[in-house]
């Protein structure tokens, strides 16, 4: 390549893109740091504080603080008062990286960044071999960090809003159904459901002992009794109609073999039960996602690091990824499972979109 090919304007555009995906990589290990260490937490409950105040607060080391606090100042996700000479969390951030019960966090992203950039060291080998990484064979980190992608949704929204939107679900429900939650992962969603309608027994089921684990803990927590785990890996669904209620929360993208498992869920079904389906909410096709950015940029690399590197983790595996199955897909695979009616779901969410399915 000669120095002629290049176009000044153009460098300049996509060093600037470039340079800021490293800044953002390594802003994004600090926010991490912050989480994982409760610095936003020890801020928030500080009020504004130098490095010296907050380490008697918090117990750490002035110094590693000092650095931490100028690195997020200078990345603007910490404000800080030239004439006080303290650092301070604005309510903005604290909505997005402090309350972890907040709907609109964005603490998950951040939380998982060690698990999941982990996987860069052993995916070159699955470029090689075709095989990706099963989600037990990732570390304790991965199914606790999963639960909280989804966490918040299922503690604010399932319930009060998105199983109403089913036909006749809630009625159901409070008279008492039988549910299966497949792909269940650590049995959040059943948690919040089982507390809901005592008189519903929801069935959990996961291929990943890990999630399967800490949802036991967690059922053991809520004091629900309503809710039992299945290892997906050799308790299979019922071979015949079971269920009033089958969900699958985004899962069916991350399976070797999602269409065994509409397959399963429809023999699973009653006559009038509903499948109610949650996936990520791409465009219908690589074109449409390229719109669609940079959230498309991010899936496609939590889908090498993580969602198709799972539905890819065993020969002939079919390997659809996180933005492998959008509405149409979604429709098609629902319509081949022998589901005859379909449906979006209008509820509004940053990165899923929500379907119904009835036989
Ligand atoms: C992104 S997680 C979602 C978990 C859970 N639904 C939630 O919202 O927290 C995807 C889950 O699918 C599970 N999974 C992948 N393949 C599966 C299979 N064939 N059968 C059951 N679960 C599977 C993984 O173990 C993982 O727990």
């Amino acid at each position: 390549m000669s120095e002629n090919e290049i176009d000044a304007t153009a460098l300049a555009a996509k060093q600037a893109l470039i340079a800021g995906y490293g800044i953002g990589a390594h802003v994004a290990g600090m926010i991490h740091l912050g989480l994982e260490l409760g610095l936003y937490g020890a801020l928030r409950e500080s009020g504004p504080a130098t490095s010296e105040e907050l380490a008697v607060g918090i117990g750490l080391h002035e110094r590693w603080l000092r650095e931490w606090l100028y690195q997020q100042a200078t990345a603007r996700v910490l404000d800080y008062d030239t004439v006080t000479k303290r650092f301070s969390i604005s309510p903005e951030v604290w909505v997005l990286l402090g309350d972890p019960d907040e709907l609109r966090t964005q603490r998950a992203n951040f939380a998982g960044l060690t698990y999941r950039f982990a996987m860069l060291d052993r995916v070159p080998e699955s470029f090689r071999t075709g095989i990706g990484i099963p989600w037990d064979d990732r570390g304790p980190r991965a199914a606790e960090m999963t639960e909280l992608l989804f966490r918040n949704w299922y503690r604010h929204v399932l319930v009060p809003v998105a199983l109403p939107m089913l036909d006749g679900v809630v009625a159901a429900l409070r008279v008492g159904a039988r549910v299966a939650d497949v792909g269940c992962g650590a049995g959040l969603a059943m948690i919040e459901m089982a507390k809901a309608f005592p008189s519903s027994r929801f069935d959990g089921y996961d291929s990943s002992l890990q999630a399967i684990e800490r949802g036991r803990a967690h059922v053991r927590e809520a004091g629900v009794s309503n809710v039992t785990f299945h290892d997906a890996n050799r308790d299979l669904l019922p071979d015949g109609p079971s269920f009033d209620l089958v969900t699958t929360f985004d899962c069916l993208h991350d399976m070797t073999h999602p269409h065994e498992a509409a397959a399963a869920i429809r023999r699973a079904i009653k006559p009038e039960g509903t499948w109610f389906i949650a996936d990520i909410n791409g465009g219908a096709d690589f074109e449409e996602n390229l719109g669609k950015r940079p959230l498309s940029a991010l899936f496609y690399a939590i889908s090498v690091m993580s969602c198709m590197s799972s539905a890819l983790s065993e020969e002939g595996g079919a390997g659809y990824g996180t933005l492998g199955l959008p509405e149409p897909e979604m429709r098609k695979l629902a319509q081949s499972a022998g589901f005859s009616r379909f449906r979006r779901v209008d509820l509004t969410h940053p990165v899923n979109a929500f379907y119904e399915a009835r036989t």
